[in-house]
């Protein structure tokens, strides 16, 4: 056999639906591992750690933005959408580490973050150097400001990190922008930003990029061709395709054109759509002839509820019946409190993903965490998830059982939702903080040298060391729980069982694969079958509370 095949043997096989129900690992790049002792995570870190991927069991990599960056917003305000940050490395590192998750078997998807660009991008450069009118200032979204002068902003607009949404240039005009005012908002309606982002999709597709991630996917189409309406007129505007701002119904437009970039490669490159829209309007993103999936966030906002599970677990499953893609679940992501943490909280306020920052911004007291609580119905809830039908996606971390850090200096922290809300939100360094590898040492393994979050003591309780191999851990649990999922993974359905309880739900898969879960505090009699994997050890044949069990009927 030559190289060449022994190589291309390892290659995942070229299967054009392998996205469908994949277990997608998130990497928040500067908080993996750290392969130079610089305290910043990189490429060469995430390559030396793919061992670590293949025993979790994952499919594939989502890779959050490690272009280069100013980090006025963790990475996601790119200076230079076809080049890799050099503080996590080169294009080549870029090259290896792919090399090396797919010789894995494990694909990748990077993040793509076409709504803004950095403020030092050549482009918004360009644009500040250029007069009103340029073709430079119309590849973003300069007006007029208000007043003789133009010295009030064009509309009393807010972004969505706190603070106006509108910065001055100095000669009377403004620039807008959804989030920090380091990240100006694009123009989609010119058709050079249109053909750049063409060429980024293909630049990364011809690394062998497997799918995308698209940032904000549900703002980039906007229409500001007329009298821009106040915060409050804009606030009351119905969300239903018409929105100047969000979800436009002509932002397919752009997504059927990139769809014809995925298709020129086999397998055709899949992407994922982020698009905070009503549930019914989610479709639209995961339609074959754009995105082909898009985030489902319900479970992530849902308190730890059968009730609520059932209903969010049905509703979706029907409309990806509707739009013929697969669901997706998410518990985590480096956007909210981790679930541990969330489910150990007092309801308090409705939605769990809420409770979670309120808790923050009381300064994380202990005494209303009960992080044992938390920890135990985190993996309940994900021992459910990786039984569902669709695609799974797990943020680092979560596998070993981590808590939110709420502890961080305000002098340390970095995102910029803390810094321009003041009181208001604590921000989301507490899900970021670098991972802990190793009981001991300056970052717990993540690095020879320090970290670029402060990591907390208990963080040695929770290291990959502390935690490998040992029976009953969190890591534990992950690997045997996505060992079986590959292994029993069938068609993309599933039927409720009766359980008598209704804080009792379970399901089960064509073949026969069951699970259970128990949202009470009473034990629950498990029904005939093999026991294949619990969240928690079994009394006597019976589930005890906040706790997941697989059989096989
Ligand atoms: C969504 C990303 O997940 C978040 O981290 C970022 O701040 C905003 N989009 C803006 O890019």
């Amino acid at each position: 056999m030559t190289d060449t095949l022994a190589e291309a043997r390892l290659l995942p096989t070229p299967d054009e639906t392998w996205w469908r129900q994949a277990a997608v690992y998130q990497i928040y790049p500067r908080s993996f591992a750290d392969s130079n002792g610089d305290g910043v995570g990189d490429l060469s870190g995430i390559t030396d750690r793919v061992p670590y991927l293949v025993e979790l069991g994952i499919d594939a990599v989502w890779l959050s933005p490690f272009y280069p960056s100013a980090l006025a917003d963790g990475g996601y305000d790119v200076d230079d959408y076809r080049n890799v940050d050099p503080r996590l490395g080169t294009l080549a590192d870029f090259d290896v580490m792919t090399q090396a998750l797919h010789a894995a078997g494990i694909r990748l998807i990077v993040d793509i973050v076409p709504n803004h660009t950095s403020d030092r991008h050549e482009w918004f450069r360009e644009a500040l150097a250029s007069p009103k009118g340029s073709a430079a200032r119309e590849r973003y979204i300069f007006r007029d400001g208000a007043g003789p002068d133009g010295a009030e902003p064009p509309a009393d607009w807010e972004s969505t990190f706190g603070g106006p949404a509108w910065e001055p240039v100095g000669d009377g005009q403004w620039y807008f922008h959804f989030f920090a005012k380091e990240q100006p908002d694009l123009n989609w309606n010119n058709p050079e930003v249109r053909a750049d982002f063409r060429r980024t999709l293909r630049f990364w597709s011809d690394r062998g990029v497997d799918g995308f991630r698209i940032d904000v996917a549900h703002g980039l189409a906007k229409d500001l061709g007329r009298t821009l309406p106040t915060q409050a007129e804009l606030d009351a505007l119905p969300k239903d395709g018409s929105h100047p701002l969000w979800d436009r119904d002509d932002v397919h437009e752009i997504y059927a054109e990139w769809r014809a970039v995925f298709n020129e490669y086999a397998p055709a490159r899949t992407a994922v759509a982020e698009a905070w829209v009503a549930s019914d309007r989610r479709a639209r993103y995961a339609s074959a002839d754009g995105l082909g999936q898009a985030f489902n966030f319900d479970l992530l906002e849902a308190d730890f509820d059968a009730g609520q599970f059932r209903d969010i677990i049905a509703f979706n499953l029907g409309l990806a019946a509707e739009s013929g893609s697969s669901t997706t679940w998410v518990f985590s992501n480096h956007d909210v409190v981790r679930h541990a943490t969330r489910y150990g909280l007092p309801p308090r306020n409705g939605a769990a993903a809420k409770q979670g920052s309120q808790w923050l911004l009381r300064g994380g007291p202990a005494s209303e965490l009960d992080a044992e609580l938390g920890l135990r119905r985190a993996r309940a809830a994900t021992l459910l998830e990786l039984a569902l039908p669709g695609s799974a996606y797990l943020y680092q971390g979560e596998e070993l059982g981590l808590q939110e850090v709420a502890h961080i200096p305000a002098a340390e922290r970095q995102d910029p939702a803390f810094f321009r809300n003041p009181g208001v939100d604590m921000g989301r360094d507490g899900c970021r903080v670098p991972l802990p590898w190793t009981r001991t040492g300056p970052s717990y393994g993540f690095g020879a040298g320090g970290s670029h979050l402060p990591q907390p003591a208990w963080f040695t309780g929770y290291s990959v060391e502390a935690e490998a191999g040992v029976a009953g851990s969190t890591l534990s649990l992950y690997r045997t729980a996505l060992a079986l999922r590959s292994r029993l993974q069938a068609a993309e359905s599933m039927e409720w069982l009766e359980t008598g309880r209704a804080d009792v739900l379970a399901f089960r898969r064509p073949n026969g694969w069951t699970s259970v879960t128990n949202f009470g505090t009473e034990a629950f009699t498990l029904p005939a079958g093999e026991v294949l994997v619990s969240s928690t050890g079994l009394e006597a044949g019976s589930l005890p509370g906040a706790a997941t069990a697989w059989l096989q009927a």
